[in-house]
C-alpha cells in the first residue's frame, strides 16, 4: 500500500531485514495480554467475530468471511504457520485478550512487513462490547515496541511502523493521534469503503528512534 508501481515490480534488497525465526508473541499491558493465536482460541474468536460482525464493517471486509468456525479455524492456522516463515514472513495475526478472566477481544498484528526499508503496517479492532475502554490505544503502544524493539530483547527489530485508515473512521484514527504518532498521509480518494464510497487515506508512521519500547510511548521531541 502506498508503494509506487516499479517499486512494486522491481522489489529492492534494501536493508534486508529477516523476522526472528520462530516468532513468539507473548505481549502484557496494564489489563491485556497480546499473544500468538492457538487452534483451541478458534470458537471464542469465530462467536466474537460473529456478534461484533456490524461494528466492523465496513471498516474491516475480513469479518464477512468468517461465517463458519471451519473458516476461522484456518486463519488461527495461517497465523500459527506465519510464526515460522523466515525470510518469508510478511506479517501475523495475533489476538488481544484481557489479563481479568482471559476473554478474547480482538485482533492487531503486522502486517506488509518489508525487508528493504525493515518496516511493517500494524491495525487493530476491538469487540463491540469492549470499545471506549482504551483497548486498540494500550494495545497498539504495546505491539510498537514488540515490533520496533531489537530481537535480542525478543522484538522484530523493525526501523519503522504504518498505521493507516479511512478517514471516515474517526475513532481508528483516533488511537495514532493518541499514541503521538506523525501524521505522514492524506491520500484524497484513495480508499473505498463499501457502502461509503471512496475516502481518504489517512496514514502515520513511527521510526524506531521515536519510540520507548519500555514505557510503550513517544519519545518527547524525537519526531
Ligand atoms: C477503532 C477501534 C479499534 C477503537 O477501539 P477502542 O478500544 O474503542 O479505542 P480507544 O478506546 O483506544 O480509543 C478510541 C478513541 O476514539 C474515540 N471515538 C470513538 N468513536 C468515535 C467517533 N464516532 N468519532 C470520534 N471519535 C470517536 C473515542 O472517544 C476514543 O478517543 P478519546 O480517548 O480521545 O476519547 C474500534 O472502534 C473498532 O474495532 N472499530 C472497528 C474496526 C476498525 O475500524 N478497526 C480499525 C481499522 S483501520
Amino acid at each position: 500500500m502506498t508503494r509506487c508501481a516499479s517499486e512494486l515490480a522491481f522489489p529492492s534488497r534494501g536493508l534486508a531485514w529477516r523476522a526472528p525465526d520462530p516468532i513468539s508473541v507473548a505481549l502484557e499491558t496494564e489489563r491485556l495480554t497480546i499473544r500468538s493465536y492457538r487452534l483451541e482460541d478458534a470458537p471464542e474468536v469465530f462467536r466474537v467475530i460473529a456478534d461484533s460482525r456490524e461494528h466492523l464493517l465496513p471498516w474491516m471486509p475480513w469479518a464477512s468471511g468468517h461465517t463458519s468456525v471451519e473458516f476461522t479455524s484456518k486463519y488461527l492456522a495461517e497465523q500459527m504457520l506465519a510464526r515460522g516463515s523466515g525470510p518469508a514472513f510478511t506479517g501475523i495475526g495475533i489476538g488481544i485478550f484481557e489479563k481479568d478472566g482471559g476473554a478474547f477481544v480482538g485482533g492487531t498484528g503486522v502486517h506488509d512487513a518489508r525487508a528493504d526499508t525493515a518496516s511493517c503496517e500494524t491495525g487493530y479492532w476491538i469487540r463491540h462490547d469492549r470499545v471506549g475502554r482504551g483497548y486498540a490505544t494500550e494495545a497498539c503502544g504495546r505491539v510498537l515496541s514488540w515490533a520496533l524493539g531489537d530481537q535480542d530483547a525478543g522484538g522484530l527489530g523493525l526501523r519503522r511502523v504504518r498505521v493507516y485508515c479511512s478517514s471516515g473512521n474517526l475513532a481508528s484514527a483516533r488511537v495514532p493521534e493518541k499514541l503521538g504518532l506523525t501524521p505522514e498521509v492524506r491520500q484524497r480518494d484513495d480508499y473505498y469503503i463499501e457502502g461509503i464510497g471512496p475516502t481518504d487515506r489517512l496514514g502515520w508512521g513511527v521510526m524506531a528512534n521515536e519510540w520507548d519500547t519500555t514505557r510503550h510511548s513517544i519519545i518527547p521531541g524525537s519526531a
